[in-house]
């Protein structure tokens, strides 16, 4: 089976920026607290964008900066967990609103914040046998409307944000592996008609987790393609907390310049942390065509994935 080439991507965030100093107004907190424990400096938050907006603004831009026909994209996959509407879908919409070819299929994908990564996988599958050469991918959170602003330990982590990629099939390298706990007590949020919308979480077991399932599935990738660290250009990890990537970076001692990061700037935006982190990366000149990139995603569920890639 082929692997994926990222052809381009695109990235859209509000124009709210909320700094630590500004949650101070709502929530009993410091900007010391913040940034010594979770790394996050500001985040944003839509005030006149909504997810689907946010969606279709980078998806925009990726199929720009990549000047792709929109004829040949034949799948339009939007990983969220805070979509507008149960339905129609996120990527319906975004159909429409780029006035696309109606031969695309279309449809969301909740994994909460693994759902990029799975995305990818889904992705690599289209792109085998639809008759179309790209999948657009796009991962999308308006998570400032189900965070809890009465619960000070969760509410500071999360923002909103967007980021896409259009995806073609490639002879490159691509080992995938995915995992799934089926764990409802630490992290979730209660569906419609079920009560309080808002997200719940246990914050230091989703740490522990975390730190323990990024560094295992990191290795298993890498053994799966017979690669080590050294191999490895970028280390992507999903965006939750600084002091998480911390932790696996002194796994990898020597090697901790490989992990990149910018939650300082966004906060945790789920399903959207990857994207926007690649984004801003190939913008930096990083990320060219042949890198050899470690992908990695945990949340929800509890699930987790990565994937070795050369993109
Ligand atoms: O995408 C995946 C989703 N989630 C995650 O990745 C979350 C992973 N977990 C975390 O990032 C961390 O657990 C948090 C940042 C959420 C919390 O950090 P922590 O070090 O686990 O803190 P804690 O909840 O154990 O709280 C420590 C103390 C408590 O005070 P006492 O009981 O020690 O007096 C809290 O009441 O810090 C207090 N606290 C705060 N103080 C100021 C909790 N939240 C705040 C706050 N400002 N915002």
């Amino acid at each position: 089976m082929k692997g994926i080439r990222i052809v381009s991507t695109g990235k859209a965030l509000p124009k709210r920026i909320v700094s630590n100093d500004d949650l101070k107004e709502i929530i009993d907190t410091s900007d010391e607290w913040i940034t010594t424990r979770t790394g996050i400096k500001t985040r944003r938050y839509c005030k006149e964008e909504t997810n689907t907006s946010l969606a279709i603004e980078a998806a925009t831009k990726a199929i720009e900066k990549g000047n792709i026909d929109m004829n040949q994209i034949g799948a339009i996959l939007v990983a969220t967990t805070t979509a507008d509407l149960a339905f129609p879908t996120t990527a319906c919409r975004v159909q429409k609103a780029l006035g696309m070819d109606e031969e695309v299929m279309s449809f969301d994908l909740n994994a909460g914040c693994t759902g990029f990564l799975l995305g990818l996988n889904v992705a690599r599958g289209l792109l085998q046998t639809q008759r179309k050469k790209y999948v657009l991918l796009i991962g999308s959170e308006q998570l400032s409307r189900i965070v809890n602003f009465e619960d000070r330990g969760t509410c500071i982590l999360f923002g909103d944000g967007a980021g896409a990629a259009i995806l073609e099939a490639s002879d490159g390298a691509y080992f995938q592996r995915s995992w799934t706990r089926g764990n409802e007590d630490v992290l979730s949020c209660p569906g419609i008609g079920n009560g309080i919308n808002k997200l719940q979480m246990k914050g230091s077991e989703v740490f522990k987790f975390a730190v323990t399932v990024l560094e295992q599935s990191l290795r298993t990738v890498m053994e799966d393609a017979g690669v080590t660290i050294d191999d490895v250009d970028y280390v992507l990890c999903h965006q939750a907390n600084a002091r998480i990537i911390g932790h696996v970076q002194k796994k990898f001692k020597g090697y901790e310049d490989k992990f990149m990061m910018n939650i300082q700037k966004y906060g945790n935006t789920s399903a959207a942390s990857i994207p926007i982190l690649m984004d801003e990366m190939r913008d930096e000149g990083k990320l060219q065509p042949g890198s050899k990139v470690l992908l990695a995603g945990f949340g929800a569920g509890l699930s987790w994935s990565s994937a070795y890639i050369e993109i």
